[in-house]
């Protein structure tokens, strides 16, 4: 298996490459890819960690090299938030570093998954579709919004409240990954019972919990150690599934649900060809219907903002 890193060399990149230098599968390849001139020093730093996965940095002339016979990309290349800044503040910038890299996906990998972590994911997600199907490679089943942070933090916020093992709690959360777009289904939460009260505060506190890091870090960025470890069980489920495990993970992908969104985050059961069944997400809560029915106009419109980006 090989992995690509594009954007290696940043908060989230040089986490996430850390944790797949040591969870990869022995024999596994791990290419780290940046513009930031620090890269090849991170991929020498991270070669001294003595496991079976084999380690090369790419420079910013060398995204062919970083690409070439990769198997899953996953891309955090891109600018951060800072405080009172929304995701989509983000877009100007991040669209057209996103839709280069996919470019180069298109050219050097057409048949690798992709994984999506540069924000906002709602659009970003859409102009990978949209710049892949440009270059007529374009395979539903291989692109991929990484919403796992948000699945990571409702389980520990649901453990902290509740006071159980974290290990033990399993959060669905579906739609997208930007403010009231993200919907946690506490009502599917096994094991604990929720107030009203309960329900409100905790969907609210998951869906700004980005906030959260990005206030206390106070103009340095947003989440990169969560999201490194998001990011990296993403990825290492991809791997297991693709080496024939059976494994579920909430992703936002591309659903064809018209009465949702175009792309939405669902249960999906992973594979050897990526995407190997969508799942549904079950009956939800008169709460989480009604949220869920509020957030669809915005998710839309993050979408189309994506696709417009690469259409014209
Ligand atoms: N999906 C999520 O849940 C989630 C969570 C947190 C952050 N993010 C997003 O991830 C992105 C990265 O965040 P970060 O904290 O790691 O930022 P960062 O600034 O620490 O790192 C970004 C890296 O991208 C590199 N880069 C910029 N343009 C590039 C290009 N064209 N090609 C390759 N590399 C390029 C930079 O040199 C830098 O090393 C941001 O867009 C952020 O909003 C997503």
């Amino acid at each position: 298996m090989k992995v690509a890193v594009l954007g290696a060399a940043g908060g989230i990149g040089q986490a996430l490459s850390l944790l797949l230098k040591t969870q990869l599968p022995a024999g596994s390849e791990l290419a780290l890819y940046d513009v930031a001139p620090v890269v090849p020093g991170v991929a020498v730093d991270l070669s001294h960690i003595p496991t079976a996965v084999k380690v090369t940095g790419h420079g910013k002339d060398d995204l062919a090299g970083a690409l070439t016979g990769t198997d899953v990309v996953l891309i955090p290349a891109g600018v951060p938030r800072k405080p009172g800044m929304d995701r989509s503040d983000l877009f100007n910038i991040n669209a057209g570093i996103v839709k280069n890299l996919i470019e180069g996906v298109a050219d050097n990998c057409p048949d690798a998954c992709v994984g999506i972590i540069t924000n906002p994911v709602n659009t970003t997600v859409a102009i990978a579709a949209e710049t892949l199907k440009a270059k007529g490679v374009y395979n539903k089943n291989k692109l991929f919004g990484v919403t796992t942070l948000d699945v990571i933090r409702a389980e520990t916020f649901v453990a902290e409240l509740k006071d159980v093992d974290v290990a033990s709690v399993h959060v669905p959360v579906i739609g997208g990954h930007s403010g009231t777009t993200i919907l946690p289904l506490l009502s599917q939460v096994e094991g604990v019972e929720f107030s009203d009260d309960e329900v409100s505060s905790l969907t609210t506190r998951i869906q700004n919990a980005g906030t959260e890091v990005v206030e206390a870090k106070a103009g340095g960025g947003s989440a990169t150690l969560s999201m490194g470890q998001a990011a990296a069980r993403f990825c290492l489920s991809l791997v297991a599934a693709m080496q024939g495990e059976n494994v579920v993970e909430y992703t936002y992908v591309q659903t064809d649900d018209s009465d949702d969104a175009a792309f939405f985050a669902h249960p999906v059961r992973l594979g050897a060809n990526g995407v190997e069944e969508i799942l549904p997400y079950g009956e939800l809560s008169e709460f989480e219907e009604k949220a869920k029915n509020d957030m669809l106009e915005g998710l839309r419109g993050d979408i189309k903002l994506g696709v417009d980006f690469v259409t014209g």
